[in-house]
């Protein structure tokens, strides 16, 4: 009869569903997901993220560029995506508290290589051939790992017991 008092306390109700699962929400996806995690600080995976798009852009850029046999585009687009020191480096710090993730990252640059190398041959087959092969490796990484966002005691934690002195050699 009084529509004051049900109206607040409906709102209150509201206010709290709004609320309520944002917490349960992140584990239930994470149960959900059973790909291994790739655990990363919040810096770390928003730089992988960034890359990742940036790996599209490239390949875009390569059917791009096979659509008007402009050989000189696939090796630069290829480029992005092949084998650096710096991008070795960057694949070994992401992949510093997930098991066999930084070999799975490099072996994909190197696969991207081979398009540079045919797009530089004017060899659209082998272009399109290595094209296919580095996509497998993009999709068989997607299948196999997920990101797993850390605080730092965290990472420092998982890192030392997953990479024990390896990351120093290389
Ligand atoms: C060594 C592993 C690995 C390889 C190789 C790899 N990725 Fe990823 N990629 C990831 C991970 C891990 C994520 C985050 C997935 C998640 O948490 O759901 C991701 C996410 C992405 C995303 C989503 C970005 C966003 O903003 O959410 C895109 C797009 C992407 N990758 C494109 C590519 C492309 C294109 C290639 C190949 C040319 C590629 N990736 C190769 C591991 C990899």
């Amino acid at each position: 009869m009084r529509p004051v008092v049900p109206t607040a306390l409906v709102l209150a109700a509201l206010a709290a569903c709004a609320r309520e699962p944002a917490p349960a929400a992140t584990p239930e996806l994470d149960t959900m997901d059973e790909r291994k995690p790739v655990p990363l600080l919040p810096m770390m995976a928003h730089h992988q993220k960034q890359n990742m798009r940036d790996h599209l852009v490239a390949v875009e850029e390569i059917v791009g560029a096979l659509a008007t046999d402009d050989f000189a585009a696939m090796e630069r687009a290829a480029g992005r995506i092949g084998f650096s020191e710096k991008m070795g480096q960057m694949c070994t710090h992401m992949g510093a508290g997930a098991p066999g993730f930084t070999e799975r990252a490099l072996a994909f640059h190197h696969t991207a290589d081979e398009i540079a190398v045919a797009a530089s041959a004017r060899d659209r087959t082998a272009v399109t051939k290595a094209l296919d092969a580095t996509l497998k490796a993009c999709t068989a990484c997607h299948a196999a790992y997920k990101q797993q966002i850390v605080d730092q005691a965290t990472w420092q934690k998982l890192t030392a017991s997953a990479a024990p002195a390896a990351g120093k050699g290389h």
